[in-house]
């Protein structure tokens, strides 16, 4: 890493004497501290930066590793429920499309409220009529967004969601007033709130399971969340410096840090000292207070509270597979696993009329097929040279575009540190799957054409799927996929 940062000094000198002034940055959060440290630097001469370097503190958001585990798949079966086929483009519909990326949907009577990239949207089933019911992106004191819903529960006039970016945010129907219960940043066992994917609520008691994506990566790297296969493997004294808070390391420390993963392998021990990093939140709205639920889990998506309310389900997206956890268990709980593995990387999860549930794959895989990602997910050799290059070289990109002032070039360079355009290199499939309350699939709905998809809500006349990235909400009729 250090070698690295030298190296990326001595490509920016020529730059760094071009761009002198004040380069902002747009996203200090960039995976490498190169933009915080060219802002630091602030065109200073070439010793200096390189002294600066060595003795500059940067945050833990603001240096990071991409340290890959590995994962081998059981062989899946062909054919049966997983067998490819081309449902979900069968007299569907693509509706709305004023809705970008609404990944989390809930129907109340005949309104559809959806979480969509820029706001909360109420929609009027008959009419098409819409408002806005949430825009959490006004008066952002960053330039870019500061807020993505991604899982909506609704009851009564009482809305509660959990955004990526701002955290657990309840909105009142009637008044259309918003509070923050859990913000992102605040500390819940010693970790911060990083990454709220979805919650579900125990109305009754009043408690919500939320969630955490990772406590190493946020929303926008949710593509080296997928690679690295957390949880995580980090060394001892960086968990010590996490139990610091605030700072954090030196570039020094991280070399350290490597350097001795590498010995702890050599020693053959397959991986240094685990933390965990992905995790469910309970919440308590009553009292206010938030522990960890659950811990452990390879990318922490959907949940949903069983038929039941014996368990929590808990989509373990880079696992490929659902988990689930007694919910009257002293915690964290331990959780079974609820499904086999799934036909793709399960997103969210909600009930289907039939008794069961519904789960959509963010990316499917047609009739037990691999692709890259499950390849590089069993070779963590490749995978991390692939994640530590992005992350390098992505930001280094970045950086010079944020010097020139070059917008495309900036985010190219995002494009390649966050890992998206590793992702681009994926055939997209969609896919989603009924399974019965025993975590059996009962079908499977598929596409070569519509994907991404990421929620399904199932009313009386069909399926209404969202996703995280069309700019539509697609309606399959209820005939494709119930025996009249
Ligand atoms: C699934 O793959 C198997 C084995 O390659 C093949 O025999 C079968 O026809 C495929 N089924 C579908 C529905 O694609
Ligand atoms: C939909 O909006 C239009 C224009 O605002 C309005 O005229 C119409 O009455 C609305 N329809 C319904 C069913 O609310
Ligand atoms: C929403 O606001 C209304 C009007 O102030 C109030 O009566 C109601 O209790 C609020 N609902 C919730 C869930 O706080």
């Amino acid at each position: 890493m250090c070698l690295k940062l030298l190296i990326v000094s001595i490509a920016l000198r020529g730059v760094i004497s071009i761009g002198r002034g004040t380069p902002t940055c747009p996203n200090t959060d960039d995976g490498t501290g190169l933009c915080s440290f060219i802002e630091a630097s602030n065109g200073a001469a070439i010793p200096e930066l390189l002294q600066s370097m060595m003795s500059m503190r940067v945050d833990r958001k603001g240096l990071k590793q991409f340290i890959p585990n590995r994962l081998e798949y059981p062989k899946v079966e062909p054919g049966g429920p997983i067998g490819s086929n081309e449902k979900l483009d069968e007299n569907s519909e693509r509706l709305f499309n004023f809705l970008s990326g609404p990944e989390s949907i809930s129907i109340v009577d005949n309104f559809l409220y959806a979480a969509a990239r820029d706001a909360i949207y109420k929609v009027d089933l008959r009419s098409g009529n819409h408002t806005v019911i949430f825009n959490g992106n006004e008066n952002c004191a960053v330039d870019g967004a500061c807020s993505r819903p991604l899982g909506l529960r609704i009851r009564g006039n009482q809305l509660l969601v959990a955004d990526a970016l701002k955290g657990l945010i309840e909105i009142n129907l009637t008044t259309g007033e918003s509070r923050v219960h859990l913000a992102v940043g605040s500390p819940i066992e010693g970790e911060p709130l990083l990454f709220p994917d979805d919650i579900d609520v125990d109305w009754e008691k009043q408690i919500v399971y939320m969630s955490d994506g990772s406590t190493k990566w946020p929303l926008e790297y949710w593509a080296m969340i997928v690679l690295e296969m957390e949880p995580s493997s980090r060394c001892e004294a960086q968990q010590e410096i996490l139990a610091h808070g605030t700072f954090l390391a030196t570039i020094r420390d991280i070399s350290c840090l490597y350097r001795r993963r590498r010995l702890i392998r050599s020693l053959g021990y397959s991986d240094p000292v685990i933390i965990f990093l992905n995790r469910i939140i309970r919440y308590d709205m009553k009292s206010g207070k938030a522990d960890v639920f659950a811990k452990n889990i390879r990318f922490a998506n959907g949940v949903q509270i069983s038929h039941d309310k014996k368990f929590l389900l808990v989509n373990e997206l880079s696992a490929r597979r659902i988990l689930k956890y007694p919910l009257d268990s002293a915690v964290p709980a331990s959780g079974e696993p609820f499904t086999k593995l799934l036909p793709g990387n399960p997103d969210n999860i909600r009930p289907s009329l039939s008794g069961g549930y519904w789960v959509a794959m963010a990316m499917g895989r047609p009739n037990g097929s691999r692709n890259l990602l499950d390849e590089l997910q069993t070779r963590p050799d490749l995978s991390e040279k692939l994640g530590n290059s992005a992350l390098s070289v992505g930001g280094l990109v970045r950086s010079i575009g944020v010097l020139l002032n070059n917008t495309p070039l900036r985010d190219l360079g995002h494009k390649v540190a966050t890992g998206g355009i590793i992702m681009e290199a994926i055939p997209g499939h969609g896919c989603i799957v009924e399974l019965d309350v025993d975590g059996n699939i009962v079908q499977t709905l598929q596409s070569s054409r519509t994907f991404f998809l990421t929620e399904v809500c199932e009313r009386e006349d069909g399926l209404y799927c969202g996703s995280y990235q069309n700019s539509f909400l697609l309606k399959v009729p209820r005939s494709t996929f119930r025996n009249p």
